[in-house]
């Protein structure tokens, strides 16, 4: 009893360190970090879905914006052996505190990497990419290469999930600037052309704060060259 009571204890003591984190870096930068609080156990469930669905085969997966590991911690133990796991995380503070998190994981193939994600530079391709970046907060072109990126990254078949506060559009109309709402839509607008492309799968969660729904992406298996050309074959 006490000895549960302990490792209660300690899971509370470190899940409130890591709220307090996550606030401190959110006031130092609201845009980059995205969020107040890290996310609750049903999102970090739903992103981390398409690793239960192609398990037990060994995967590669990437997490990108991973914080202070609240998704990364629902994550690895899922992951089948032999599968590979690298975090992208642009925040220094959060990078280390993701380092201690793997190395006491020896168990998990994994690498953090301080980096923005659309300048990660590697030959790897992914089977699964869990994005925890908060697109809405950025420009609509760095939303063009991250999104660009994210389908160089994955193999042909591979999936893609990621994240949107409920209701962010309509506080923004309200709340800020005519060119900050204009940024949003401009934002919004890319992203409903990928969702219309290559969404597989959209899930809601009321059960976070704020609540969100997440989005599933595939690459196709063929690309769009691909098909041109094979048409253009069946034409000849
Ligand atoms: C909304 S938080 C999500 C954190 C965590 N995944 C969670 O769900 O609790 C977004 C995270 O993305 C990171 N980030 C923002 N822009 C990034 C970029 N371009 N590349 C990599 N990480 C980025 C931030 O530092 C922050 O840790």
């Amino acid at each position: 009893m006490n000895d549960w009571k302990t490792s209660h204890d300690r899971v509370l003591a470190q899940r409130q360190a890591e709220g307090w984190m996550f606030l401190i870096e959110a006031v130092r930068d609201l845009r980059t970090t995205g969020a107040i609080a890290p996310s609750g156990k049903a999102l970090s469930r739903l992103l981390t879905r398409p690793v239960q669905v192609q398990a037990p085969r060994p995967l590669a997966v990437l997490e990108a914006g991973a914080g202070t590991g609240a998704v990364t911690r629902t994550l690895m133990p899922q992951l089948p052996g032999g599968s590979r796991l690298d975090i992208v995380e642009a925040n220094p503070r959060f990078a280390t505190r993701l380092r201690r998190l793997v190395d006491s994981h020896p168990e998990v193939k994994a690498e953090v990497h301080q980096a923005y994600v659309e300048e990660l530079h590697t030959d790897q391709h992914y089977d699964v990419i869990v994005s925890g970046l908060p697109l809405t907060n950025f420009e609509p072109k760095q939303v063009e290469r991250i999104m660009a990126r994210y389908m160089e990254l994955l193999h042909p078949g591979g999936t893609l999930t990621y994240f949107a506060y409920l209701g962010t559009r309509r506080a923004r109309t309200l709340l800020s600037s005519r060119a900050e709402a204009r940024r949003h839509a401009a934002v919004d607008h890319i992203m409903a052309g990928y969702q219309r492309s290559y969404a597989t799968a959209r899930w809601t969660t009321w059960a976070n704060l704020p609540p969100a729904h997440v989005w599933q992406l595939q690459r196709p298996l063929v690309s769009s060259d691909d098909q041109r050309h094979r048409g253009d074959g069946a034409q000849r």
